[in-house]
């Protein structure tokens, strides 16, 4: 219904964050964005996750779920899913629109996003280009190691692994251990062999 009215649009936007800051305003914080969140039965939000959320996006944490002192997560430009017994380790960052699976592990300070900035024309600054939101999926079962940067438009297969401090810029497919920056395949399990083998 908003979409058919900008100018209200923008200015309900406005009365939550302020124009230049992805932050919402305090009042918000305190009034608005709580109730918005979808939590499921003994899921925490550590009280020093920063929720730069707008009330328009979905952020949704199954069952058992954790999100971790100091993560940040950002709904802005697309919904955050996160599914049950998921943890978002200390300093994790997510920016919407983010799927996560299942008993999924994210190591402290990594990222996920599904946006990128768009920069292609040069006679304008990066920041007035606006942003690309394409939906970045991790599947169940993925333990993505520390310091890894997994970004826009990525699936991670179902039990796969990212090893410490690694870039993913191509999907990952299930069962395969990648590292490195760019992350390339470090190992893949064998269901002939029943074994993890080297590419
Ligand atoms: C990937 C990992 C689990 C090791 O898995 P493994 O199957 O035992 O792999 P190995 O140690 O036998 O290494 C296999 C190859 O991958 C390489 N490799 C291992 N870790 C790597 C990394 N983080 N980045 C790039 N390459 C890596 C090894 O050098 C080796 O290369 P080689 O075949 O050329 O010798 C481990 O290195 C890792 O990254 N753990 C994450 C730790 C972490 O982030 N903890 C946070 C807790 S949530």
């Amino acid at each position: 219904m908003l979409e058919n009215h900008p100018k209200f649009k923008l200015f309900l936007h406005r009365l939550i964050i302020h124009p230049y800051a992805s932050r919402p305003r305090l009042w918000a914080r305190i009034f608005v964005i709580p109730f918005g969140i979808k939590r499921g039965k003994g899921s925490i939000i550590r009280r020093s996750a920063r929720l730069d959320l707008i009330p328009s996006k979905k952020l949704v944490l199954g069952n058992r779920s954790i999100i971790e002192d100091y993560a940040l997560l950002n709904n802005q430009m697309g919904d955050i899913i996160i599914g049950d017994n998921s943890y978002i380790n200390t300093r994790g960052k997510i920016v919407g629109p983010v799927i996560i699976g299942n008993n999924v592990i994210m190591g402290g300070d990594s990222q996920i996003t599904g946006l990128t900035h768009n920069y292609k024309d040069v006679t304008r600054p990066i920041n007035q280009q606006g942003v690309t939101p394409t939906l970045t999926v991790i599947e169940d079962d993925v333990w993505i190691g520390g310091n890894s940067c997994i970004i826009q438009g990525i699936r991670i297969g179902t039990h796969s692994l990212i090893a410490a401090g690694s870039v993913v810029t191509k999907s990952v497919p299930p069962y395969t251990v990648v590292g490195g920056n760019p992350a390339k395949v470090i190992r893949r399990y064998d269901f002939d062999l029943k074994e993890w083998v080297k590419p």
